[in-house]
């Protein structure tokens, strides 16, 4: 077989050399008849290709041939590498194929839905674009996300699903090196899992049942069967009517559970040994996809501290009261409040990662357990990015005839998760975790407007397709 090279890997140290690479036409231009220039991209990054007409080299008609290519189509193309003296406009790659062979392998349809060379550009640059009077077609939101396939092909967004590949498999690794063992948990559920968020209804052999909420109820059963520290990593599903930036009707969840010997403190040691690594890891290990991501989203980095800040609700309260903001010191907080909280840690502390946790117990699921000083309170936290929830953890009931008046206390039925329930009575230990929604952290962290951005194949509650 021949040797290919990926466009990624086509620098200066290749000059002179004669490379093979494969990818899609981006973007032709004829200059006369005797020279084009072709950007070829493969997998958000791009190369400038020459055709010249040399004899024995290039015939006019290969740069004819060359110039009648769709954009989009599959080409193979052979070429030795030089070095322009200027910068190349518009390629992520700085030297250029002088082209000594090209091949079609397959070609595009030439009406394409989105032009990805305009789609991969800022909004700041399309409207400059426009104001310039550029011929250019602004793809909304809705058009991306119908053809999917093509808009995923800007380097900002081959980034997005890089670094979302990062998140979860940091995840993996770290918990794995900390003792934990991955399980799977059903999908198919008998009964819904969280209690109040609505559930994907569906038939299973002529017995009603639902898609899992969330693996919450199996984990903690998992901790009953004596696995001590357990993850999943696996799709979410909420039937909730939010149409917002920030709602999907399936994500992906990362999930842990784990005994607590002492205090609930040790489930949030996690969350920041997690996290803090996690972040440095990404600012690491992704810089090209990062930078890739800022050019169609321009975004600041991350504030976070190298020991997450940890506040009480009823310091978030009155943080919020100091502010002018007055909110229920026993009720929720709503988007807004959480925002406004978000700015004032960053203005106080300087970080924009931050662990709110002893929340109201009534605003929490009926498996949190209350805080043994003060019932009004329980062993819960959230966990914040630029002021928007990523995780929600809390230290669960572990004594069954607890957890029975709580679940009675938030009106549900108790025989309707009876398996659940009965885990406890043959010996259970205290224990905890976290749930953490794996497309709102990519999109907090790179401070996306919408989560949509950061699920390939996003369902909404108006989306089930593509
Ligand atoms: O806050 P949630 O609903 O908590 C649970 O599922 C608990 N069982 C977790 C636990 O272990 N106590 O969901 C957890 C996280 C949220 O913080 C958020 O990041 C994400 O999942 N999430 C969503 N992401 C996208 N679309 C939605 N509709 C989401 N709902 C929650």
């Amino acid at each position: 077989g021949r040797v290919w090279t990926t466009v990624s890997s086509l620098t200066e140290e290749l000059k002179d050399q004669t490379v093979l690479i494969r990818g899609r036409a981006q973007a032709i231009r004829a200059v006369g008849k005797k020279m084009a220039f072709l950007t070829v991209r493969e997998r958000g990054y791009t190369v400038q290709c020459v055709l010249t007409v040399a004899p024995e080299v290039v015939s006019a008609q290969m740069v004819k041939f060359a110039t009648g290519i769709s954009k989009e189509s599959f080409i193979d193309i052979e070429g030795v590498i030089t070095v322009p003296p200027e910068a190349i406009k518009g390629a992520s790659q700085q030297v250029e194929i002088q082209v000594r062979k090209i091949h079609c392998v397959n070609r595009a349809a030439t009406v394409l839905p989105i032009n990805v060379e305009d789609a991969a550009r800022s909004e700041v640059e399309i409207e400059k674009a426009l104001e310039a009077g550029e011929q250019l077609v602004r793809v909304n939101q809705d058009t991306r996300l119908n053809y999917r396939i093509l808009d995923v092909r800007t380097p900002a967004n081959q980034g997005i699903f890089r670094l979302e590949c990062q998140v979860s498999n940091f995840f993996r690794q770290f918990l794995l090196n900390e003792d934990f063992i991955e399980i799977n948990t059903p999908k198919l559920t008998a009964g819904t899992s969280e209690g109040g968020a609505a559930v994907f209804k569906l038939e299973y052999k002529k017995q009603p049942a639902c898609l899992a909420q969330s693996p919450q109820l199996h984990k903690q059963m998992a901790i009953c069967g004596d696995f001590g520290r357990v993850f999943i990593v696996g799709p979410v599903f909420r039937a909730e009517d939010s149409y917002t930036h920030r709602h999907l009707c399936e994500f992906i969840g990362l999930d842990m559970e784990m005994e607590i010997k002492e205090h609930y403190s040790e489930v949030m040691d996690v969350v920041d040994r997690l996290f803090v690594g996690m972040f440095d890891r990404l600012n690491e290990r992704c810089q090209k996809e990062l930078e890739a991501i800022g050019k169609q989203y321009p975004f600041k980095p991350l504030k976070y501290l190298r020991k997450t800040l940890r506040l009480t609700f009823e310091e978030g309260v009155q943080m919020l009261k100091e502010a002018g903001v007055e909110v229920d010191p026993f009720g929720d907080l709503n988007t807004e409040s959480e925002r406004t909280l978000g700015k004032l840690v960053l203005e106080k502390y300087g970080t924009e990662f931050y662990i709110l946790h002893r929340y109201p117990l009534a605003v929490r699921p009926f498996y949190t357990m209350p805080c043994p000083d003060n019932e009004a309170y329980s062993n819960s936290f959230d966990v914040f990015i630029r002021g928007e929830e990523i995780i929600s953890g809390a230290q669960r009931v572990h004594i069954p005839e607890l957890l029975e008046s709580r679940a009675t206390a938030c009106g549900i039925d108790v025989k309707t998760i009876s398996s659940y329930v009965d885990s406890f009575r043959y010996g259970a230990p205290p224990h905890g975790g976290f749930g953490v929604g794996l497309e709102r952290v990519v999109m907090l962290f790179c401070a996306l407007d919408n989560i949509r951005k950061t699920s390939l194949f996003p369902r909404d509650p108006r989306r089930l397709e593509p």
